[in-house]
């Protein structure tokens, strides 16, 4: 079993352990299925990706969608992290934790007019204009409030992530962003507008990038660009690079870059455009590679059984914790809590008792033979699993604790069944 190796993750005395705590004794305190995360890895993760862009000032701005736990986002908000969100929910999340909002930037193709309502009265950093007709929205939006809406145009760099195909945002066949030569054609009446800000301008390529070199190429290309927009009467104080910085999951066949690399191909580009005497704010939007290897999913081994041609280790967890698998056959190392010597290896699949044949967390896997009642921890658990959770088959969802020094603190309570149907009528 390919597990990324890492400090916070370590078996003492023969028993996994999270920043010195043992998984057993916390998962028998609060159940499984269970998130715990290390407020020690989310640090450690921010720090590196803060050290990679010192060469210039910078604003990391989190990628809530990650993980939107308040108590994630407010140990974020402490260090000095901004915050990329999606939507209104988020949004009001980011701010209930703490966010200031000029720390805050807004993504996505399709905000509504309410929610577009709600950036603008807040006053975030910048609204990241995806379209044409949300150009207008906007603006009549501000005009109607009296006020000057701040965006950012995301730009449509069409260069290739060459990473999974559903997360690749910057193509021309991808739904994200504006051709240039279109937000080009914009940008004469943005200028003129009573309305608008245009404080920059943003772009994301993808996510996973197993290169920094496309993202240098899209960088060089949005500092060509800026420079442009600046030469033709904008204003800027900002440009944001998106992301794609990696995590490694385990079974890579090649390492990922580090953030240094991946700082000095970004300073590369952006030097090769001549932006960077400008002294603009340089925006990055990370998400899981500063949560995701901080969480665990812990999960109890319900039982074994095999069929003529397979072996099942059943779980109680299940594609409502963990979809990423299901969704884009996504690998997540699992690490039995209790350390395995001299056990059996056998190949498995690693299902939770959802009804659906795609519920796995992992398939065809070598491990251990797991014994029933044993725990088992699921690795890189701190970034799109409990966000995308659901409660399909009518499980609620699973609690979460956070280590942070000398405390473990349950930071999301498991909800009861009466929360199921607590919005219902009949
Ligand atoms: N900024 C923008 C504009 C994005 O679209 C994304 C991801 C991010 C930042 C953060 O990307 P990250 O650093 O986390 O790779 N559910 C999928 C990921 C979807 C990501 C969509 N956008 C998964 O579990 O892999």
């Amino acid at each position: 079993m390919m597990a990324p190796p890492s400090p916070h993750f370590q078996y003492e005395g023969g028993e996994l352990t999270i920043d010195g705590y043992s998984v057993r004794a916390i998962a028998e305190e609060y159940g499984t299925p269970l998130y715990i995360y290390s407020a020690a890895s989310i640090r450690k993760a921010y720090e590196a990706i803060d050290r990679a862009l010192s060469f210039t000032p910078h604003l990391i701005a989190y990628a809530v969608k990650a993980n939107g736990n308040l108590a994630i986002l407010k140990l974020l908000a402490e260090l000095g992290s901004g915050a990329d969100i999606v939507s209104g929910g988020e949004l009001a999340r980011a701010l209930r934790a703490g966010f200031s909002p000029d720390k805050i930037v807004y993504s996505g193709v399709g905000k509504t007019a309410r929610e577009l309502r709600e950036a603008i009265e807040t006053g975030i950093r910048a609204i990241h204009v995806e379209s044409a007709f949300e150009l207008d929205l906007i603006e009549s939006i501000a005009d109607s409030i009296g006020t000057k809406a701040r965006i950012a145009f995301r730009v449509n760099p069409n260069v290739d992530p060459q990473t999974h195909p559903y997360i690749s945002t910057g193509l021309h066949s991808s739904k994200f962003g504006i051709p240039i030569d279109e937000v080009e054609s914009l940008l004469p009446r943005t200028l003129k507008s009573s309305s608008l800000d245009l404080v920059g301008l943003t772009m994301h390529i993808g996510s996973q990038l197993g290169s920094p070199a496309p993202l240098a190429e899209a960088s060089e290309l949005l500092g060509r660009f800026a420079l442009k927009c600046m030469e033709r009467g904008a204003q800027f104080e900002s440009l944001d690079i998106g992301g794609g910085w990696p995590l490694a999951y385990g079974n890579e066949s090649d390492p990922y870059p580090p953030p240094s690399e991946f700082g000095r191909a970004i300073r590369r580009g952006l030097e090769a455009s001549g932006i960077l005497k400008h002294d603009l704010l340089i925006l990055t939007e990370p998400g899981r590679s500063l949560v995701g290897d901080a969480g665990l999913l812990i999960t109890e081994v319900l039982g074994l059984k095999a069929s003529a041609t397979k072996q099942f280790v059943i779980a109680d967890a299940s594609m409502t914790e963990l979809i990423r698998p299901a969704l884009y056959d996504a690998y997540h190392a699992v690490m039995p809590v209790c350390e395995p010597r001299d056990r059996e290896t056998i190949i498995a699949d690693l299902v939770g008792p959802v009804c659906e044949s795609g519920d796995f967390l992992a398939r065809n896997r070598a491990m251990p033979r797991p014994k029933p009642g044993e725990l088992l921890a699921i690795r890189g658990a701190g970034a799109y699993a409990r966000e995308m959770a659901s409660t399909y088959n009518a499980r609620v969802l699973a609690p979460e604790v956070l280590i942070d020094g000398d405390k473990a603190r349950l930071v999301r309570k498991r909800p009861t069944y009466d929360s199921l149907f607590e919005n219902e009528v009949f």
